[in-house]
């Protein structure tokens, strides 16, 4: 979920709407605004889309120079707007993002009291117990203080109070919030990017802290209620890097975005001159890491898994790859002064986090490969590698994906090189491989490329099921490449093992599902072959995505081929991202859905 908080001197609505609007892709399906005006409470809340909430607030406007909003992603409770933020009463209105978990003891204590609800949310016992302190006599910074310490889950927390016209409190446990800093005018947002044309000097909250606000400025307190002093910093970002320009999506935006932001990795992470990766200052010794273990959700998960053999192949560095969600609860045992890496865009995902911090707990060292340098999980990071992707505002990841393998790529090379199993030689030639990569992806970005992949887009778009295999560092581009398609086109596809094919799904094999083989020429190239003779053998429409050379060899039993840049396999896994995630762009043209955010889908999820 999304939140904002405005407190200034001008119409606070519809700048909490123009803000909310670049939280959108953290939920859509509901979203709700609330205001001061002459000192009571007043809100505007709408389902579905922010556009409904706009229309709303042009029938009935919302005055007043203080407010808080929120784009809801539905956890307790449907997505109707009796259920969509801001909750509150009449002395106090709350927008929320996470879970608290013990709103269920809270609503009977409350209840008992006699508070009235009138909603199923988790968000509404906030607001009630807010109210109940107030009734009692309390401030509204005193009860802020009591409230907060009786919740227990994730929060992030705005909330504003009638007949206090110069207040806005926000406050964070396990979900991020930012506060801005203007001209006699103070924000509040789940992000930087929220609140970039309105001001780029940001302070984030540390985890249980949380901050009264007034027009001249915010005092911060820790979980314990101490003060404590949070800096202001300059956000690098501006309100043009989250324009959607010319294109009519952000993904087309963000898929043609893959040369720069590919290219700006390498600049930061190679030395052209030497052909080699520069070293940096990392706190523990590459040479000696005795294992690697990877965690990560999504398609952040998938990054990870060709981090894992890069590291395998290219370091000799034993390495264990897990989702997030499962790792934090397998209590995998770890080896001592191990390396813990987690990658992730939005460095919030909430089990990425969890997985983070068990790492932490059983000693090992933690770098995070992220995409948010102010994130939680950068902060709380031993070391931390930026993907430099800047925002990433289409839910389904494209350009923050190639962005964490080219880092992943470079910090494999530096393991290597550490680790003696790579010599400089054979370093030369792969990261000139990596340099090659941005002018390759542009020719895959080529309008002669595209055509070839919208082609393919036709099949695709008339199958139910579709089958991506791949193997080696492309098994995980398959299954990336499977899960772009069921988010944006809702195409039901599997990624799988090309091996592992003939045990399983090949059993699905026939004219009607076509079978999507990343297949670049390379040691295992002969291997996917044969699995693809296997399912052309069965009557499965196979579209081949290699190199001029592999695509020549795979002629015979190609419905459709996809020629891409000829490239060292090394490389292969990012080039072939790059079709994969265009494929499923042009099917979901094609099938007419909503690119940029798909039906039930959230960027950054920061609940279990
Ligand atoms: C959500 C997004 C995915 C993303 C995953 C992990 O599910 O829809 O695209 O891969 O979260 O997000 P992260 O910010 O940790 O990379």
């Amino acid at each position: 979920c999304g939140i904002v908080g405005m407190l200034g001197e001008r119409p606070a609505a519809p700048l909490i709407l123009e803000a909310l609007g670049r939280l959108e892709y953290r939920g859509y399906d509901s979203a709700g605004i609330a205001t001061l005006d002459s000192g009571r409470i007043d809100r505007r809340r709408a389902e579905g889309k922010l556009g409904n909430l706009a229309s709303v607030l042009t029938r009935l406007p919302l005055a007043g120079n203080v407010g808080i909003g929120h784009t809801r992603w539905a956890t307790h409770g449907a997505p109707t707007e009796g259920n969509a933020h801001p909750h509150g009463t009449s002395r106090v209105s709350v927008v929320h993002n996470g879970i608290i978990e013990n709103h269920a003891a809270l609503r009977a204590e409350l209840e008992a009291a006699g508070q009235e609800f009138s909603t199923e949310t988790d968000t509404e016992c906030v607001a009630q117990l807010l109210d109940l302190y107030l009734q009692q006599g309390m401030s509204p910074e005193k009860a802020a203080g009591a409230a907060l310490a009786r919740l227990e889950g994730a929060y992030a927390l705005a909330l504003i109070f009638a007949g206090h016209p110069d207040l806005m409190i926000g406050a964070r446990h396990g979900a991020p919030l930012a506060i801005g800093f203007g001209e006699r005018e103070m924000f509040i947002g789940s992000d930087a990017l929220a609140l970039a044309p309105l001001t780029r000097r940001i302070a984030y909250l540390e985890d249980g802290d949380w901050a009264v606000i007034r027009r001249d400025g915010a005092t911060f307190f820790d979980r314990h209620g101490a003060r404590v002093e949070r800096a202001i910093r300059e956000t690098r970002l501006t309100g043009a890097a989250i324009g959607r320009g010319n294109y009519r999506h952000f993904m087309e935006k963000e898929l043609h975005e893959h040369p720069v932001v590919i290219g700006d990795v390498l600049s930061r992470m190679i030395d052209p001159s030497s052909r080699s990766v520069a070293l940096w200052d990392l706190p523990f010794d590459l040479a000696t890491l005795p294992r690697a273990t990877i965690s990560a959700c999504g398609s952040a998960f998938y990054a990870g898994l060709v981090g894992r053999v890069w590291l395998e192949t290219i370091a000799r560095l034993p390495t264990d790859a897990d989702v997030a969600s499962e790792f934090r609860y397998r209590a995998p045992p770890l080896p001592s002064e191990g390396l813990g890496l987690l990658v992730s865009q939005s460095g919030e995902t909430a089990d990425t986090l969890a997985a983070l911090r068990y790492m932490q707990d059983e000693g090992q060292h933690v770098l995070s490969v992220v995409n948010v340098p102010e994130s939680s999980m950068a902060r709380e990071s031993d070391a931390v590698l930026e993907t430099l992707a800047g925002p990433e505002i289409g839910v389904a990841s494209t350009k923050a994906f190639t962005a964490q393998l080219t880092v992943l790529a470079c910090f494999a090379l530096a393991a290597g090189r550490a680790r003696g199993t790579l010599d400089a030689a054979r370093e030369a030639v792969l990261t000139q491989a990596l340099m090659e990569v941005p002018g390759q992806a542009a020719e895959i970005l080529s309008e002669e490329t595209t055509a070839a992949i919208a082609r393919v887009a036709e099949r695709i778009a008339e199958a139910r099921d579709v089958l991506y295999l791949g193997r080696g560092s492309c098994f995980p581009v398959a299954l990336e490449g499977a899960l772009k398609l069921k988010e944006i086109s809702y195409i039901h596809a599997e990624g799988y093992a090309a091996g592992e094919m003939k045990h399983g799904p090949i059993a699905l094999i026939d004219k009607h599902v076509p079978v999507v083989a990343i297949a670049p020429s390379g040691p295992l190239f002969e291997k996917t072959a044969s699995n693809l003779q296997e399912a052309a053998a069965r009557g499965g429409q196979v579209v081949v995505f290699s190199d001029a050379a592999g695509a020549e060899k795979l002629c015979g039993i190609a419905a459709e081929t996809v020629v891409l840049p000829t490239c060292d396999p090394f490389v292969a896994p990012i080039l072939h991202t790059i079709a994969v995630q265009m494929l499923a762009y042009k099917v979901a043209l094609l099938k007419g859905t909503d690119v940029d955010q798909p039906r039930n889908l959230a960027k950054s999820v920061t609940v279990e």
